[in-house]
């Protein structure tokens, strides 16, 4: 078994994972790095985030109004010094991505450009047209390209973590190019893997977000939170969940239902289509029920509208949402209204961090989309996320090379090792009867259809029971490819088992929330109850399976107070 040490390892290649390999070889240049990622890095779901990315970075704005429009967004969930922190560093990490080549938008006076999103009081996020996610992830990758201690390790798969008491030291990886095993020991390892929204069948999110980091972490010892928060974005194109972008709303587009009404004048007159997203979710769920949607094929929709802005502004702003209109509906967003419906997005949940990133398992740091830090609560802001990405990855980065330094290379037990192998070789032996892709669907609608915008006991209960039977299913599939150069059949298994994990975390956890804040609306529960529930939910491995325990949320100065806009 081939064993790769290195100082630090970075499991993930994305936003988060880039700019902690680089935190990393910045400020400590002699430790080595070696970065794991399942695809290659510029493929990471990054790539595909649009709108822009938040931070104070203009004059009419404060720290202040950021913090609190997060913490107002995040019904009152949120970690308060969390937050604060996040806040103050996040303009730092925007000019500094300028200064490494991201083409930030800029307004005719040569500034950098922002726009509104959803939740926020001012116009605070920066952008790059609707591609953000393109220009901040190549200008990740060049920068970490300048530093040779950083090495890549492309289209490997971690399988295990291993640790050594209380202490992280290793993981169990598979080169998917050739089937070969390997073993990478380290002192300090940042999880930085995404998010998990492929667990419902309508998502915005690439193949790859299967919250693989969440369930390696959970296998060995570290906290989940919050995992019962799940975003829904208010647009997503029927049919393929491709995103458009909540830029388009904040350029000025207006959300239409069938009677061509702007529907939102009727739940959030003082935010109308730029309110935060569980809420404007929400109130598509309404007009659907209430007969005021269109019906299609996929579903019922409702239109968004941007004919009014005008082909030069549509070209210059969102020449995304053009194209993906365009090749995916076959509509023309200049001429005709794009259709639109609520869609599976963002993870808020995720593993347990404290504020600097750490994790409970000692020299475990985690940051991005499959950490839970906590500054999104119930219900995230739009463009915080790519903010989010950038504060936590640079301060999971600091974080692991403070700890490297400090610490000695563990090493990782042969008899786990062994184990591993033998796990591995057995599934890849696997000839039973069931099938991949038939479990996977079913998990799939389950959490679309019994855990999605709203929930109740009732449907709840009926989801854990039919999760949990899905986990029995998954132990008899068998496969029907047995290569070893690039099976995407067996890596499908893996991740799989890792969504399996999660689904049960969100159900169970959304189970024992009775209570409705933020994203979780339990129809049996309508009301937010402090009294019994500003809260975090923490999901635990125990002996004889998940044990939720209950953290306190950190109030500085925002208490909490009814969620009025
Ligand atoms: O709509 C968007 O562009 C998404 C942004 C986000 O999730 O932060």
């Amino acid at each position: 078994m081939q064993i790769i040490d290195s100082d630090v390892v970075i499991i993930g290649g994305g936003g988060a994972g880039l700019r902690a390999a680089i935190a990393v070889a910045e400020t400590a240049p002699d430790l080595k790095v070696n970065m794991i990622s399942k695809v290659y890095p510029v493929r990471s779901h990054t790539v595909s985030a649009e709108g822009g990315i938040a931070g104070v970075v203009k004059e009419d704005d404060s720290f202040e109004s950021h913090c609190f429009d997060t913490i107002r967004g995040s019904d009152y969930l949120a970690d308060q010094d969390a937050v604060e922190f996040f806040v103050e560093d996040a303009p730092k990490r925007i000019y500094e991505l300028e200064e490494w080549g991201c083409p930030w938008s800029r307004f005719e006076d040569g500034t950098i450009a922002v726009r509104a999103f959803g939740g926020m009081s001012v116009k605070r996020t920066v952008y790059a047209a609707d591609k953000t996610g393109f220009y901040m992830l190549s200008a990740l990758w060049e920068r970490s390209l300048k530093y040779p201690q950083i090495k890549n390790y492309d289209e490997w798969h971690v399988t295990r973590l291993f640790r050594v008491g209380e202490k992280m030291a290793g993981l169990y990886a598979i080169n998917l190019k050739n089937g070969e095993h390997a073993v990478f020991r380290a002192k300090a390892f940042v999880l930085s893997t995404g998010g998990a929204c492929r667990i419902f069948s309508f998502n915005t999110n690439g193949n790859i977000k299967t919250g693989d980091g969440m369930a390696l972490a959970y296998n060995i010892g570290a906290s989940l939170k919050d995992m019962e928060f799940v975003q829904f974005h208010p647009t997503g194109l029927p049919h393929t969940g491709i995103l458009i972008t909540e830029g388009a709303r904040g350029e000025g587009g207006y959300l239409l239902n069938n009677k061509g009404e702007r529907f939102m004048k009727e739940y959030l007159p003082a935010k109308m289509e730029l309110g935060p997203r569980d809420i404007v979710s929400r109130s598509i769920v309404s007009e659907i029920k209430a007969g005021r949607a269109f019906k299609g094929p996929y579903g019922s929709y409702v239109h968004l509208d941007i004919r009014h802005l005008g082909e030069k502004k549509i070209m210059e702003r969102l020449p995304l949402v053009r194209e993906v209109a365009l090749e995916f509906a076959h509509i023309d967003p200049v001429h005709e209204p794009i259709p639109v419906m609520p869609v599976a997005h963002y993870y808020m949940g995720g593993v347990h961090t404290d504020k600097e990133t750490a994790t409970n398992v000692s020299g475990l740091y985690a940051a991005g989309e499959v950490a839970c830090v906590t500054i999104n609560g119930s219900n995230r802001l739009g463009s915080n996320s790519l903010a989010e990405c950038l504060v936590f990855g640079n301060a999971a980065g600091v974080q692991a090379s403070r700890f490297a330094q400090e610490t000695a290379l563990q090493t990782v037990s042969e008899a786990e090792v062994r184990d591993e192998e033998r796990r591995i070789t057995q599934l890849y032996e696997r000839n039973g009867a069931e099938n991949l892709s038939k479990v996977r669907e079913s998990m799939q609608r389950t959490m679309h259809e019994l855990v999605g915008i709203e929930r109740n006991e009732k449907e709840l209960e009926a989801a854990l029971d039919a999760i949990l039977k899905l986990q029995e299913r998954w132990k008899r599939i068998g496969l029907q490819d047995k290569s070893k150069t690039f099976n995407t059949e067996f890596t499908s298994l893996l991740e799989l088992e890792n969504m399996l994990v999660v689904s049960e975390a969100c159900v169970r956890s959304a189970l024992a929330r009775e209570e409705s804040r933020g994203s979780h609306t339990r129809s049996d529960f309508p009301a937010r109850d402090d009294k019994n529930f500003l809260k975090h939910l923490l999901v635990e491995r125990g002996a004889d399976g998940m044990i939720l325990k209950d953290h306190p949320v950190t109030i500085t100065k925002w208490q909490p107070q009814e969620r009025k806009y």
